[in-house]
């Protein structure tokens, strides 16, 4: 008995000292005081795992709703081990630092989009090529396929970065607050907040656009100043931050696909304890076929709030033909970036266009 104890005991300071290695807070149940991460602290069996997950949208929006949705499951499958603790909105980092955040443990979870991955990992860009997708479902079948999705998750491991997930948010679409943008003459000389990506800037320059990279949690007072004219964005990011409020047309183009990347540190979620571990997966699972089933929902509700809002002069849905003239002025960026990218990530995603 004694013996069986001291094990326990011995397996449970083991497993404490690698969180407490890995930079992995924690909390003291009772008073809810953080007590650190010194390696010889002491600490009780009631201790719990926080984990912190920041983002930049607004609660009301698909990647919102499943940060909640994770932090309710996973807390109910460890048992209450873990405490998940969401920051929406940048209030804890923005798009530029919260990939080094997780890297360095301050914060255990992230979910940026593939385009902010890019600026690590630039073959992660593969998503913003215009009109690359023609739905969600496609996306899907390209992450689970050995060719893109298991090549850009495993590169991420390089960097002590683990992809637990993809979550989709959806498609973007054009806003601008000059003039309709119908055909892609219509673009010309304007400048549009892009998300920091190459390809978007080079999907703007095609046209003749001057593409200006800047986090998200900044856009909405550029549009009001007029430091930008025009955005692209998802129906839920554009509604949720009222980006319709300080803009005077639409364009429903679906041209580019927007999703999240869901990033862990290495070191902190290997030196999880298994059963730990195996409730986070669960839940995030589950989130995850959550987002896919109501994402494109969400975004749906967001278009009839933003048409009864009636702050827009115009929402012009782009017809067959329109979209074949704007893919065809945007689709030299495909071979542009064949070299940075990769010429068999590129012709992966041509098949699935
Ligand atoms: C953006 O910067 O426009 C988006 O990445 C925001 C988001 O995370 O959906």
């Amino acid at each position: 008995m004694l013996k069986k104890w001291t094990m326990f005991t011995m397996a449970f300071v083991l497993s404490v000292s690698v969180l407490a290695g890995c930079g992995a807070r924690s909390q003291e149940s009772s008073g809810g005081n953080e007590i650190g991460n010194d390696n010889d602290q002491q600490v009780t069996s009631e201790e719990k795992i926080v984990v912190k997950f920041s983002h930049v949208v607004a609660e009301n929006t698909p990647k919102g709703q499943a940060a909640i949705m994770f932090e309710q499951l996973a807390e109910e499958y460890t048992g209450g081990r873990v405490d998940v603790q969401v920051f929406p909105n940048s209030q804890l980092y923005n798009d530029d630092d919260v990939l080094a955040a997780v890297q360095q443990n301050n914060i255990q979870l992230a979910a940026p989009a593939t385009s902010k991955v890019s600026k690590l990992f630039p073959e992660w860009t593969i998503f913003d090529f215009p009109f690359a997708f023609p739905n969600v479902e496609a996306v899907q079948t390209a992450m689970e396929s050995e060719k893109i999705g298991d090549k850009l998750f495993s590169m991420l491991n390089e960097q002590n970065l683990q992809g637990l997930a993809m979550w989709d948010n959806g498609f973007k679409q054009m806003t601008l607050d000059e003039h309709p943008l119908i055909n892609p003459e219509d673009f010309e000389g304007q400048k549009f907040r892009v998300m920091s990506s190459k390809v978007l800037e080079a999907q703007f320059e095609a046209v003749n656009a001057n593409p200006t990279p800047m986090p998200f949690s900044e856009v909405y007072s550029a549009l009001e100043q007029g430091v930008i004219d025009g955005q692209e964005n998802t129906l839920s990011n554009i509604y949720s931050k009222k980006f319709h409020e300080v803009q005077n047309y639409m364009t429903l183009s679906n041209h580019g696909y927007l999703g999240y990347a869901v990033i862990t540190n290495s070191d902190f979620w290997n030196g999880l304890p298994e059963d730990v571990r195996a409730g986070l997966d669960k839940a995030m699972e589950e989130t995850t076929t959550w987002v896919r089933e109501n994402g494109q929902r969400l975004n749906d509700e967001n278009l009839s709030k933003i048409k009864e809002d009636n702050t827009l002069k115009d929402i012009h849905e782009l017809s067959d033909e329109e979209k074949q003239v704007w893919m065809d002025a945007m689709d030299p960026v495909y071979d542009q970036f064949e070299e940075e990218v990769g010429k068999d990530l590129i012709d992966a995603i041509k098949e699935l266009r």
